[in-house]
């Protein structure tokens, strides 16, 4: 029998769905997981594509049944066990074999395992889930071209398509494609937390209940909020829990889960000093939604946060716009977060690439990428509120947003993801901001020194002497 193209290890639901993908797209591939059950399984049940999948139960079994020079993905959860499988498999490998890890590994791991010099190295973010990895997800690669190269065959031809083009593409060295992939991550945070923060108005300050979301989220997902996010948020609200028959919106535990890659991409900004803070609202979000006890004593406190907006209740198109409005905004901080590390790190990451990437197969996928996708190319600034097709929808529609902020706060319906991306669009438009009086109040207490309009630098106020 021919050796298999390419081998993958750990078949766990994203394992698994990239492994049947790749062998429904005609390449022969050879497999292996730490539980030798899962791989038969994996294999009996594959039907006809089992013809182009080699089970192996053994590391070695597995090595030689690739064809050299081997590519062998790894879907292992990120972290430790990702060095103890790369540890145990490389001394089984020759010195060409590549060894791509395609889960949602920390871009500084990836940066550490593409320089530790043991071979080729590929880090990919790969997203979709598990749907996606089986019919076509997003593919962000990272590590040396060359190397991206040797298997941009098979990914490409795996991936998401978008009027024919692969979602597939090179990111930059090292961990660019990690980083990347955690990037989209902060951003489908925040479209997320967005969403939820419109259907919190919906059911708490106009008393819609599911069914009436539901309509509404299904109507925007015909316009311009196009999207995966909002075709999914559609069908949440209009499911009904199969044992109690009620709505099951109402009985899912109001508690966000997180495996932590928004929490990266919020902490990387710190380091990289980039603004995201409809990110990190996001995720303060998710982190307060877990403190249900407190929330539940605050309440009772100082009573329910929500009130009723009777005719205060802005209209279902400014909803629309306040969603359109604040999206640009979260998208245009995530993209200048990518500039600022792609500048910090050389990567000379490709603003456009990344966005023609996400058109489809990924969580974040949107009508409004491929928009993106231009504006940047078209563009001249990194900061995708000035681009012009991008500054006009924003013209459009930041009234939406202000008033729909506005209604919110004046009726106790908490909106941290909106909210942070009206502050950040009245920031950006404040050419004369108030970090003078910081600028003096560090020079009181520290001599800190500040630059005057003049352009002296390290200049002190009158308490120096
Ligand atoms: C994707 C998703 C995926 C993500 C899980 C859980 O692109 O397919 O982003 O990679 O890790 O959906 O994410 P959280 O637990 O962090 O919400």
């Amino acid at each position: 029998m021919s050796k298999a193209e390419i081998g993958l290890i750990g078949l766990g639901t994203m394992g698994a769905a990239l492994a049947l993908n790749i062998a429904d797209h005609g390449f022969d591939i050879a497999v292996w997981n730490r539980t030798t059950s899962v791989t038969q399984e994996f294999h009996a049940s594959a039907g006809q594509l089992a013809a182009r999948i080699t089970p192996t139960e053994t590391l070695e079994a597995l090595v030689e049944a690739i064809a050299e020079p081997r590519a062998i993905i790894l879907m292992v959860p990120a972290g430790q066990a990702v060095d103890d499988q790369i540890a145990a498999l490389r001394p089984l490998l020759g010195p060409d074999d590549l060894i791509i890890d395609a889960g949602n590994a920390n871009f500084h791991d990836t940066n550490r395992r593409s320089r530790d010099g043991s071979g080729p190295f590929l880090g990919i973010g790969v997203s979709g889930g598990e749907d996606g990895a089986r019919h076509g997800p997003a593919i962000m690669g990272g590590g040396k071209r060359a190397d991206w190269n040797r298997v941009a065959p098979i990914l490409t031809a795996i991936a998401a398509k978008f009027d024919g083009t692969p979602c597939a593409n090179w990111m930059g060295e090292e961990g660019a494609g990690h980083f990347v992939k955690a990037v989209h991550n902060g951003i489908e945070y925040a479209d997320m937390q967005m969403i939820a923060e419109i259907y919190g108005i919906l059911r708490d300050g106009m008393g819609y209940g599911p069914d009436q979301v539901a309509r509404v989220f299904n109507r925007w997902n015909e316009g311009p909020l196009q999207s995966y996010l909002v075709e999914i948020s559609g069908k949440v609200a209009g499911a009904t829990d199969k044992e109690t028959d009620k709505p099951l919106l109402e009985v899912i535990v109001d508690a966000a889960g997180q495996k932590g890659t928004g929490r990266w991409t919020a902490i990387e900004a710190q380091h990289l000093a980039a603004p995201i803070p409809c990110i990190e609202a996001a995720v303060v979000a998710r982190n307060l939604s877990s403190r249900r006890d407190a929330r539940a004593e605050g309440e009772r406190l100082f009573g329910a946060g929500p009130v009723p907006m009777g005719d205060a209740a802005p209209t279902e198109d400014a909803l629309e716009n306040a969603l359109i409005c604040g999206k640009i905004l979260c998208y245009a901080q995530g993209y200048e977060m990518i500039a600022a590390a792609s500048e910090q790190y050389g990567w000379a990451l490709d603003l456009p690439t990344i966005a023609r990437t996400w058109r489809a197969g990924c969580i974040i996928r949107s009508a409004m990428l491929d928009d993106m996708a231009t504006a940047l190319a078209e563009g001249s600034s990194r900061n995708l509120m000035f681009a012009p097709h991008f500054t006009k929808r924003i013209q459009e529609s930041h009234a939406a947003l202000r008033q729909v902020v506005a209604t919110g706060v004046a009726h106790g319906v908490a909106l941290p993801a909106l909210g942070a991306g009206l502050a950040y669009f009245d920031a950006m438009r404040t050419a004369r901001g108030t970090a003078n009086m910081i600028q003096g109040q560090r020079d009181f207490f520290g001599l800190h020194g500040f630059e005057r309009f003049d352009g002296r630098k390290d200049q002190h106020g009158p308490w120096a002497e």
